[in-house]
């Protein structure tokens, strides 16, 4: 599947791109990222906090593939929600790239870096209490947005977006007097048993693109044993992976499959399209079941989803 999707930048973005959370550093990011470019995958998605960026920017470098041509996201960590250019600097510094294509705010809250050991600051501060470092009391996702507006004219950055938006959240930033730029897009958790159909409607309708990242469930993968998907998987004669991926294309936004496996890198792109009937199966599992979400870190007192 090498379609397309727009933001509203302009700027064009495959709908299937190569997530890289878990790709590890050492052993996997750049393996990984070489295979997809080989497969034809032209669309990679990364993060400071990933501890990756240097081995996916080299892949990227390394690969033949002319960097006009690869779309490249990263994203910008919640203890660096004050000085976003500074964050962006590194990250393309251990990319050894010149810009990337989307730079995202990847949680809309800050965590205070400042009792960090010296170093990127790219962690987990955590207060004595073993809880944390969250602030909500003199900084916002809005002061952050307000920031990251100044990337794009930078050439640093083509468009900036966030991540783990809720629509109340999209919602206060949107209506923020400093708001001038509308998200380009909002990386969520996205899979048959989160299937978040407002949100999806909701972004479409203000031109935010959507990126599903997890849609398979993350670590060891369990929306391939729902029975529902293995049925359609069989009667297809393709993998339960490729129904959910193509499930996710023909809902219109862009889906971010991980994997380190260099066939399974390669299925991963090759969707179908799903009859009326099995699509809405797809569709049904969820309102069977109930929803699920998997990745819910702990950013207590703050609710993202809410
Ligand atoms: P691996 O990297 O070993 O292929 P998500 O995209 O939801 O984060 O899910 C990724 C998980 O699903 C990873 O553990 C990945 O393992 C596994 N995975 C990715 N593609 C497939 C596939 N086509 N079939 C089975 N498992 C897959």
């Amino acid at each position: 599947n090498t379609s397309l999707l727009k933001l509203n930048t302009g700027a064009t973005i495959r709908a299937i791109g190569l997530g890289t959370w878990r790709s590890a550093a050492a052993t996997d990011a750049y393996d990984s990222v070489i295979a997809a470019l080989r497969a034809g995958y032209r669309h990679i998605d990364t993060a400071a906090i990933y501890g990756n960026e240097a081995e996916v920017g080299r892949a990227i470098r390394e690969s033949g593939v002319p960097r006009g041509e690869i779309f490249v996201t990263t994203k910008l960590w919640c203890t660096q929600h004050k000085e976003p250019e500074l964050a962006l600097d590194q990250s393309l510094k251990r990319l050894g790239l010149d810009y990337v294509d989307l730079y995202l705010m990847h949680w809309p809250v800050r965590m205070r870096g400042e009792n960090m050991p010296e170093g990127d600051k790219i962690g987990f501060p955590t207060l004595p209490n073993g809880k944390r470092d969250i602030d909500i009391t003199d900084w916002n996702f809005v002061k952050t947005w307000e920031l990251m507006q100044k990337l794009p004219e930078t050439g640093k950055t083509r468009a900036i977006g966030v991540s783990n938006f809720s629509i109340n959240n999209l919602k206060d930033l949107l209506a923020s007097p400093g708001n001038k730029i509308v998200p380009a897009a909002n990386q969520v958790e996205m899979h048959p048993l989160l299937p978040q159909q407002e949100l999806v409607d909701f972004c479409h309708g203000k031109g935010i693109v959507i990126e599903a990242y997890s849609p398979l469930g993350s670590a060891d993968a369990p929306i391939l044993k729902e029975p529902v998907i293995i049925e359609i998987a069989k009667k297809n004669g393709v993998s339960a992976a490729q129904v959910v991926i193509s499930w996710n294309v023909q809902r219109g936004y862009i889906v971010l499959p991980k994997s380190v496996n260099k066939e399974r890198i390669e299925a991963n792109l090759l969707t179908f399209t799903l009859t009326s009937e099995d699509f809405e199966a797809v569709n049904n599992i969820s309102k069977v079941q109930g929803t699920k979400r998997i990745i819910d870190p702990d950013w207590e007192p703050f609710k993202p989803f809410v």
